[in-house]
């Protein structure tokens, strides 16, 4: 998943006529976002998996709006930084409807999260257990394990997460602190192709979970199963309840009273944001049509970099095409969004239209060369 683009040649005229008006409005670079899709989204995931907690991945984008949305709806939230808690902070959603799930923290960051109300607490070895002790009578620990992902566009498990056969031990140690370690969590890699690494994590972390269980007097009862979950960068239609079906047919095989928690980022917000952006100049060199845009790689598109996505395209024009070049405002020459695509020929002024653009874009965005950020509006629903 994530080669290949998909590049979309003219528009429906209304369709063409509400990205203009957006950009007579406000100008560009510009990320629209439409509430409605990510409410689309949310329902979708909640349904195609019953029973477990859905709690946004802030870090997917960090944005008032996304997370306005997702309150509205009783979604959770999955946090890993003092500057994510101060964003929902402002938004007065509470902590306890959160979980931090950053497994390396200063002790301040636990304190700043304890004030804020979060009691969920991840850690992945011996090192963070000791920094949660002070806390212990107001904290609950998920214990992290590492899955590699070779499905997934970005695996999650290098960096973090112990190995299964450390997991007894952790447990242990934690029950001789005090610390209350209440269940298990894993990230099976973001972008996951499908199911599988989901399933076969379910599945060793039910058994560690019940062997766990016949031995300690509290037993483990919580299990993470953290995001993963795609977006459809391709356009194929990816179908999430049939993605799920593996994953629904693991979970039935838990007890009962186990708390099941998620944490999708991607799906949720990948398609619920376009980017559009301006033909801000061009130049034929070596054959090749070069366009100047006012958005590029060291802004929204930046995950194409830090997140290996590229986004589905959109050219409002038609007509005949010839080999282009997208770069992006910055002086930087690996600042290009597309190369060698054929195009038809573009005007300064015109748009190029960026789809899925809501999961890891505007997040990772840099100041380089001082240009302006992509204002986010939202999009109003059709009444
Ligand atoms: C701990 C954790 N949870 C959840 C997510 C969200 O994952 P995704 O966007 O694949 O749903 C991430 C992504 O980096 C993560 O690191």
């Amino acid at each position: 998943m994530g080669s290949g683009r998909r590049i979309m040649i003219g528009a429906a005229p209304d369709e063409a006529d509400v990205w203009q008006a957006l950009v007579a409005e406000h100008g560009t670079p510009l990320l629209v976002f439409d509430p409605a899709v990510l409410e689309r989204q949310y329902h979708r995931l909640s349904n195609a998996l019953p029973g477990v907690e859905l709690h946004y991945a802030v870090k997917a984008h960090p944005n008032e709006h996304i997370v306005r949305t997702l309150d509205a709806l009783g979604c959770g939230f999955d946090v890993a930084s003092a500057g994510e808690m101060d964003l929902l902070m402002d938004l007065k959603i509470s902590g306890r409807r959160t979980i931090h799930t950053h497994p390396i923290k200063k002790d301040r960051e636990i304190r700043d999260a304890l004030r804020f109300g979060a009691t969920t607490f991840v850690v992945d070895n011996l090192d963070e257990l000791a920094k949660l002790v002070p806390y212990r009578e107001r904290i609950g620990i998920l214990l992290r394990i590492s899955f590699r992902s070779e499905s997934a566009t970005v695996d999650l498990s290098r960096k973090f997460g112990c190995a299964i056969g450390e997991v007894a031990g952790i447990v242990a140690a934690a029950g001789k602190l005090g610390l209350h370690i209440k269940g298990l969590s894993f990230h099976a890699g973001s972008q996951c192709e499908h199911a599988g690494q989901h399933v076969e994590a379910i599945a060793r972390c039910r058994q560690l979970m019940v062997d766990i269980g016949k031995s300690t007097s509290v037993p483990l009862s919580t299990l993470d199963i953290g995001g993963g979950f795609p977006a459809d960068y391709r356009l194929t239609g990816i179908d999430i309840d049939a993605w799920c079906g593996p994953l629904r047919k693991a979970l039935a095989d838990l007890p009962g009273d186990w708390h099941l928690l998620a944490e999708p980022g991607r799906y949720l917000v990948a398609p619920s944001v376009t980017s559009i952006t301006t033909v801000t100049g061009k130049s034929e060199r070596h054959g090749v049509t070069w366009y100047y845009l006012d958005d590029g790689i060291y802004g929204s598109y930046s995950g194409q970099i830090f997140d290996h996505t590229v986004y589905p395209l959109q050219i409002l024009k038609t007509g005949e095409t010839r080999r282009s070049i997208l770069a992006g405002p910055t002086c930087d020459s690996i600042d290009i969004i597309a190369e060698d695509v054929q195009l038809p020929e573009l005007g300064i002024g015109d748009l190029v239209i960026g789809h899925q653009m809501g999961a890891y874009t505007a997040a990772t965005k840099t100041r380089f060369n001082s240009l302006p950020d992509a204002r986010l509006v939202c999009r109003e629903s059709p009444s």
